[in-house]
């Protein structure tokens, strides 16, 4: 009995001894150094070009703005084709409901389509969203200004924005999401799945 103790015992200084240099081999190494001899420190300019993350918050939102109106017209030509008419009846995805689902229960309805008007718990997401991702041939192409006049349109044909609501950084995160307080922390420990 002793002696298998005491082997375990080394067996765990062995462990600690590699966990410990590694840990120090990463931490010593400099950050101009090149371990493998290829590749170069990415320049801020390169940086700033994917660094394009929009937080529920509104961080990383740029400059611009855009309305409904404009969104209305951009939508029909780059978005349409894919998500029907008022964001409805596309082969794309639905982006337009607020009515179905209202009691939440996707979980249990898999017949109910979730949207931005229905799930979505921030307006922020749809700006970051369609930036990064749509259209869905040429992400990436949109302009803030046609970025923000989007959002505006798809929220107000939600009914989440009036009509002549400006969206820019400032307004944006200020819109309340009909979903917002749907989402809560996920506290459970065990017990039934859904909540
Ligand atoms: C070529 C077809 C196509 C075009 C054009 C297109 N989309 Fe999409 N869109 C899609 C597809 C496909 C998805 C689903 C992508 C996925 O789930 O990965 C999607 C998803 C979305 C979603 C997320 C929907 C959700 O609830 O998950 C939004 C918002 C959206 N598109 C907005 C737009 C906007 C705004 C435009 C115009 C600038 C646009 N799309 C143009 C095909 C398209």
């Amino acid at each position: 009995m002793r002696s298998q103790g005491h082997s375990r015992h080394r067996y765990f200084s062995f462990v600690l001894a590699i966990a410990a240099a590694c840990s120090i081999s990463v931490m010593a190494q400099p950050q101009s150094a090149k371990p493998l001899g290829i590749g170069r420190v990415a320049t801020a300019q390169e940086i700033a070009k994917i660094d394009i993350d929009v937080r529920p918050d509104g961080k990383g939102l740029p400059e611009g703005k855009g309305t409904a109106a404009e969104g209305a017209k951009i939508y029909a030509a780059k978005c349409q084709s894919c998500h029907g008419a008022n964001g409805i009846g596309g082969s794309a995805d639905r982006l337009v409901d607020r009515e179905s689902g209202k009691n939440w229960d996707f979980a249990t309805n898999p017949k109910l389509v979730k949207t931005v008007g229905n799930y979505w718990p921030y307006a922020t997401t749809l700006y970051d969203y369609t930036n990064r991702a749509m259209p869905f041939m040429q992400p990436g192409t949109l302009t803030p200004d046609e970025t923000y006049a989007l959002t505006a349109y798809i929220l107000a044909l939600n009914k989440i924005v009036p009509e002549d609501a400006v969206m820019d950084r400032a307004t944006l995160p200020k819109v309340v999401m009909p979903s917002r307080d749907r989402f809560v922390i996920d506290n459970r420990n065990g017990g039934k799945i859904v909540k």
